[in-house]
């Protein structure tokens, strides 16, 4: 995106300069105006790409501001937004009826979702075509091998372009799983990273901060290693914790576990590809049906979808073109029962091609790795 002139009308100056202090990590330039006549004033004489306006001010009611904005030829266009203290569903109205183009609570969130706001305001091209290829890991049912896939593909995906680097951040709360598996012991993981100042986590910082797992080959942060932990996660910071990874690496494997919460949904809505990992029993297939059911209803389309058909719980189960039908969907890859080996590599922390390279499964892996590449890519060219 090329830089774009943004006013922050705010009468709180912390929450001004924190607005503004975000947004200069992109391009932009950042005038501020402490009240609502003084934003007037700088609105037309400036003639700002965009306005934030806290609707709670002192002199002048965020509301009236808009409408003035909207009556006037030199901003009557001018995209505006309400960054909004009083979060009602009254103030929300009031505010939309006035002129503003959204309104957003402040909130942990706030940021992610300004950010993302003026991506679409602005027509810039969407997140999901910045940075690094985004892959989310994202399963229909528990146990059904999602985190150990996504740990074994980001390693061949490491594999086989070994000039690249690749990054795997593990989102899964309560507790993340990627670390036990592959056997990291840091002390830093996601929850810390949330904690630091946004101005600290930037892509520089996980270029040189996060540890590289040398046999698996790929860059880690680690979840939350326990539930205590995870509650004090700022949910709000991890949609631009992915957006610094992205620019510090030339993959990002995301494991998702089987959340579709807002902060989930965010992150899918960036993805390149959604690897969905589907087990062979019926009720895997059934809940996976509702994740599918789901993400199409917000705007999903299947192309940008990897089913992997994953036959963790043994020999019996539902066959491919069987869960094919059932889903509506094409299997992209069927990975078989391994019997006791795949827990056995996770439990000696070593990826399934070192420990077994001559299983048919290694050979699979590598190649759907592949395969899931070409086709983030190809997403992303479309
Ligand atoms: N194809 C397979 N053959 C045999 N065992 C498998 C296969 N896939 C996964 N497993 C085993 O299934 C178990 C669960 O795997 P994993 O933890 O990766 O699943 P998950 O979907 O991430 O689970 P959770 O819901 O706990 O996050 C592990 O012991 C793993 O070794
Ligand atoms: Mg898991």
């Amino acid at each position: 995106m090329t830089g774009k002139k943004i006013l922050v009308v705010d009468a709180d100056v912390a929450s001004r300069n924190f607005i503004a202090r975000t947004l200069q990590k992109e391009p932009h330039e950042i005038i501020q105006a402490g009240s609502g006549k003084e934003g007037l004033i700088i609105a037309w004489r400036d003639h700002p790409d965009l306005i934030i306006i806290e609707p709670n001010l002192p002199d002048l009611k965020g509301e009236d501001l808009a409408s003035r904005l909207r009556a006037d030829p030199r901003t009557a266009r001018t995209p505006l937004v309400a960054l909004s203290s009083d979060p009602t569903t009254q103030r929300m109205k009031s505010c939309r009826d006035a002129g503003f183009n959204e309104f957003i609570r402040k909130s942990g969130e706030a940021v992610s979702t300004l950010i993302e706001v003026i991506d679409r305001l602005f027509g810039s091209v969407p997140t999901r075509r910045q940075g690094g290829l985004l892959i989310v890991f994202l399963g229909g049912k528990g146990g059904m091998g999602t985190s150990s896939l996504c740990a074994n593909l980001a390693m061949n995906v490491a594999l086989n372009q070994p000039e690249l680097r690749v990054a795997v951040a593990d989102i899964v709360l309560p507790i993340g799983s990627i670390a036990p598996i592959v056997g990291y012991e840091g002390e830093r993981n996601l929850v810390t990273v949330a904690d630091l100042d946004p101005g600290d986590s930037t892509s520089h910082f996980f270029r040189d901060h996060l540890t590289l797992m040398t046999e698996w080959r790929f860059y880690l942060l680690a979840g939350a290693p326990d539930p205590e932990v995870a509650n004090h996660l700022q949910v709000g910071r991890i949609q631009e914790i992915i957006r610094e990874l992205r620019h510090a690496y030339d993959f990002v494997l995301v494991d998702l576990g089987r959340s579709l919460s807002r902060f989930a949904m965010q992150v899918i809505h960036q993805a390149d590809l959604v690897a969905l990992v589907i087990g062979t029993d019926a009720s895997s297939v059934a809940l996976t049906k509702t994740v599918l059911e789901y993400l199409r209803s917000r705007g999903m389309s299947d192309s940008t979808l990897y089913p992997i058909l994953n036959r963790a719980i043994g020999l019996e189960g539902l066959s491919k073109p069987d869960v094919e039908k059932e889903l509506g969907i094409e299997i992209k890859t069927a990975i078989p029962y391994l019997g006791s080996h795949f827990a056995m590599a996770n439990n000696q922390h070593t990826p399934f091609a070192v420990k077994f390279p001559k299983d048919t499964a290694a050979v699979i892996f590598r190649e759907c790795a592949r395969q899931m590449v070409d086709t983030a890519k190809h997403q992303r060219s479309g």
